[in-house]
């Protein structure tokens, strides 16, 4: 029987175009023993052979999980290659060990797809920041501006934009507008949106959210840990604030990071994103160092600790019992799918046409009409 630690988070939220603090909860299952591992992930494998499911892993989520995904034919991966592995594969179960938005996104890929999620409660601080019904009033004030938002966003706020990004592709695609001409509306978070403006010059409204984990790297204590690691390469994640992205040798996705890693020449990276993706980086790079990025020091609260608290509600225990009993099964209001499906699927094809780590799947080769839309929204 597992057990679960309760842990209040707070975080910001835009109310009225006002920015305030508010409060949400994660419900982390306890670390199961060495021998209740060994039996979850034997009966993982089972169940996702019996019925035929495909795991689809965050880079965040406990290392167990993701090896479970890599050995089974999944994919551990950031939020765009999920978003396009996932409706690459003909299984009719896809389980979805993240967050809450990355089961939507695959549910409005795949609406005739089963899609499970080891706890439906695992949220993100950008996704609770930007509420459907405060952003399309804002929305509303702005109706020159193109509305571009961050995947780490509700079904609902998905429905109201023109594209959908992730953090591999918005410098892409804002770069592409901008060149158009457009204005941007971009939410939610400040962070990537202020990142994002600085390297395209586009005019961009931001929205005011952050995310727990990346807003609490601290520039300071960063350069003093680099004077201790002179040697040492910086990668940041580009939720991050602008005072770490500036000390950044590189900044990316997830998986941009890793390549990063992969490609430097270094033997050793400071690390500034969520610290889930260590296990990765150090059984693909057994020979290379990696220091996680500061987020003591002055001021610091610790919020999350450099661990995000609702991708740490995946575990072995929920996923085993969500294949199992079928239950936490994501569905998403079909209105709502239908609309917020365009700015996805635009997302996945400017990726595929530009290469961003995507390829084209049967459905997107085939809407020649979409192909030829990728411009201004
Ligand atoms: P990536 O798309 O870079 O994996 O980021 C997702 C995320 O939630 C970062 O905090
Ligand atoms: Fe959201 Fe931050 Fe957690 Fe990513 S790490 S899911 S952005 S709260």
């Amino acid at each position: 029987m597992s057990t679960r630690s309760n842990r209040v988070v707070e975080f910001e939220r835009q109310v009225a175009g006002v920015a305030c603090t508010a409060r949400a909860w994660a419900s982390v299952p306890d670390a199961p023993s060495a021998e209740e591992r060994h039996g979850l992930k034997a009966r993982i494998k089972r169940l996702l052979t019996e019925q035929r499911g495909v795991l689809l892993a965050h880079y965040y989520v406990e290392g167990d999980i993701q090896d479970l995904a890599e050995e089974t034919g999944g994919c551990v991966a950031d939020s765009l290659e999920m978003a396009r592995f996932g409706r690459a594969q003909s299984a009719r179960t896809l389980v979805v060990a993240g967050v809450r938005f990355m089961g939507e996104t695959a549910k409005i890929l795949n609406p005739e797809k089963r899609v499970l999620m080891p706890d439906l409660d695992a949220t993100c601080s950008l996704d609770l920041g930007c509420p459907a019904d405060e952003f399309s009033s804002f929305c509303d004030r702005h109706p020159e501006r193109t509305v571009v938002v961050y995947a780490n966003t509700s079904a609902a706020v998905k429905a109201r934009a023109d594209w959908v990004v992730t953090s591999a592709i918005a410098l892409d695609v804002v770069r592409h507008l901008h060149e158009c001409g457009e204005k941007i509306l971009w939410a939610p978070d400040r962070h990537l949106g202020r990142y994002v403006q600085e390297q395209t010059g586009a005019d961009m409204l931001l929205w005011h959210g952050a995310c727990v984990v990346h807003e609490e790297f601290k520039a300071l204590e960063l350069e003093l840990l680099k004077k201790e690691h002179p040697r040492a390469k910086v990668l940041v994640h580009p939720e991050s604030p602008a005072e770490v992205i500036r000390l950044a040798d590189a900044v990316g996705s997830t998986t941009q990071i890793i390549r990063a890693a992969q490609s430097l020449e270094a033997d050793e990276f400071i690390v500034a994103t969520d610290s889930g993706i260590l296990h990765r980086m150090r059984m693909l790079m057994p020979k290379k160092r990696f220091i996680e990025a500061p987020t003591a020091g002055a001021g610091a609260a610790c919020k999350s600790c450099a661990h995000c608290p609702w991708m740490a509600m995946n575990g072995l225990a929920n996923l085993a019992n969500a294949l199992e009993s079928g239950a936490n099964e994501v569905h998403v209001d079909p209105e709502i799918a239908r609309l917020a499906y365009r700015p996805i699927d635009r997302m996945l094809a400017f990726a595929e046409r530009r290469n961003v780590n995507v390829r084209a799947s049967g459905d997107l080769a085939k809407d020649g009409a979409l192909f030829q839309r990728i411009g201004p929204a």
